[in-house]
């Protein structure tokens, strides 16, 4: 078995009348270093996908394995601290919190079992050099501009070392010169931390640069 397989994952949403079908048969397996982007119009279920990869809702059929274990039927008592130590999120807006600086923004997801460790501290702050932010670690987001904000989310996502990165739309708020940036450094960072990183995109431009490249259709991947 792959590092992540997604087993004929299903997925519906209960409506008034019938059931809306959204995912309806979709695998998945990447290992370890391996990268895939998801393309596909709006409404085709990209986001509901990463959803259920990440934990953040369940299929309702099919099963989601991430290393060796069953994540769609983990118990939801130990979703949030599974998440925090395996997975790491990019949305499409940053989602930093605006009281905290870009290095405290960093350091939040280590903050679930209490204080940043020195080395917590020393990762961060390599990570935001990575990010090409090192001289940005104590400014307020509003201090950011979008694609610096958007870094640091970046930075962010992979503080905990997770083994699977998941991406949505990470370029989608930003121009074309930011957004290719954050692709590479998406790419980057993925490569040099032999995760697995599986991001939906609008830019045909930043799909190009992954290794495998899937379209969401009629609720199923279809290799481009
Ligand atoms: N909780 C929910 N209840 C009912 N329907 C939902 C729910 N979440 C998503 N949907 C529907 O599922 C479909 C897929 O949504 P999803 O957000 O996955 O699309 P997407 O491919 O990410 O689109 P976009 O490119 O616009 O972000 C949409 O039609 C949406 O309305
Ligand atoms: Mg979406």
């Amino acid at each position: 078995m792959s590092d992540f397989t997604a087993n004929e994952i299903v997925k519906e949403f209960a409506t008034s009348g019938e059931p809306l079908r959204i995912l309806d048969g979709v695998n998945v397996e990447l290992d370890r270093g391996q990268n895939l982007a998801i393309v596909g119009p709006s409404g085709s279920g990209k986001s509901t996908f990463l959803h259920l990869s990440g934990t953040l809702d369940r299929p309702t059929s099919g099963s989601i394995n991430l290393l060796g274990t069953e994540i769609s039927s983990l118990p939801e008592i130990k979703l949030p601290s599974f998440r925090n130590e395996q997975i790491g999120f990019v949305f499409q807006e940053h989602h930093l919190l605006p009281q905290l600086t870009a290095l405290e923004n960093v350091l939040l997801p280590t903050l679930a079992k209490g204080k940043s460790s020195q080395q917590q501290n020393e990762r961060a702050k390599e990570l935001l050099d990575q990010v090409g932010l090192a001289d940005r670690s104590s400014h307020l987001p509003a201090s950011l501009s979008g694609g610096e904000r958007q870094r640091v989310a970046v930075a962010r996502s992979l503080i905990n070392q997770p083994v699977l990165l998941l991406a949505d739309e990470p370029t989608g708020s930003l121009d074309q010169e930011n957004a290719d940036k954050i692709g590479q450094l998406l790419l980057g960072l993925q490569a040099a931390s032999n995760a697995i990183l599986i991001c939906v995109t609008h830019s045909e431009r930043l799909a190009e640069k992954f290794e495998q490249q899937v379209r969401l259709q009629a609720g199923k991947f279809v290799r481009d």
